[in-house]
């Protein structure tokens, strides 16, 4: 008898923040996502030079968790949920610890977009969402190995998940997701009039 087995499987992690550690204030952490966008002149600055639709202060305030109590707060949920998925997929971590590489807001606008894009220089990435409108965008990942992919049809619309090449998640407010840093991922267009606002972070190991 045949038999066929999952390899190389890409691991997605998704949960509620408050599933772990101490409940967070998603009001007072869209609140601060806020006013830190209206206050940052320089991230503003670059954001224009850019072009970059909307506001994150990923090019400007690179401590966040330093300077705001509910940013330090964040990290401290993240840790835990970091070392769950660290769990999953299996790393053997040695005597060196997944650490918070960075950590930035984002605020994307009514027609603002996130192109693919992978994040270097770190092991574990996510995102955790502060503000989600109803008809925002998913976020999209994508197969990391499309680009071996050049003689290979499609897959079917009806593929099992585990087989599709493309996959959308619409997270709720609270949620986060997390992934390792090479997957790539993009935010399509924002078709919802209101400001879909989310909060991004690198681990990284060390
Ligand atoms: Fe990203």
């Amino acid at each position: 008898m045949s038999t066929t087995s999952s390899l190389f499987v890409t691991r997605l992690y998704q949960a509620a923040l408050s599933e772990m550690g101490k409940p967070l204030d998603m009001v007072e952490l869209e609140a601060s996502c806020l006013s830190i966008a209206e206050d940052d002149e320089a991230g503003q600055t670059w954001c224009e030079a850019n072009d970059y639709a909307g506001y994150t202060s990923y090019a400007s305030l690179t401590d966040l968790p330093w300077r705001f109590s509910i940013f330090k707060d964040l990290v401290k949920v993240l840790d835990k949920h970091v070392a769950a998925f660290a769990k999953d997929v299996a790393f053997d971590l040695g005597d060196k610890k997944l650490k918070l590489d960075s950590l930035w807001i984002n605020i994307l606008p009514e027609g603002g977009i996130h192109t693919a894009h992978i994040h270097p220089h770190s092991v574990i990435s996510g995102t955790t969402y502060v503000a989600m409108p109803e008809g925002t965008s998913a976020i999209k990942f994508e197969d990391p190995r499309l680009a071996m992919m050049m003689a290979a049809p499609g897959r079917r619309k009806d593929a099992p998940r585990k087989l599709q090449q493309f996959h959308y998640v619409a997270p709720q407010v609270g949620d986060v997701l997390l992934w390792e840093s090479w997957l790539r991922h993009e935010v399509p267009m924002n078709m919802a009039e209101d400001d879909r606002i989310s909060v991004s972070f690198n681990y990284a190991w060390g």
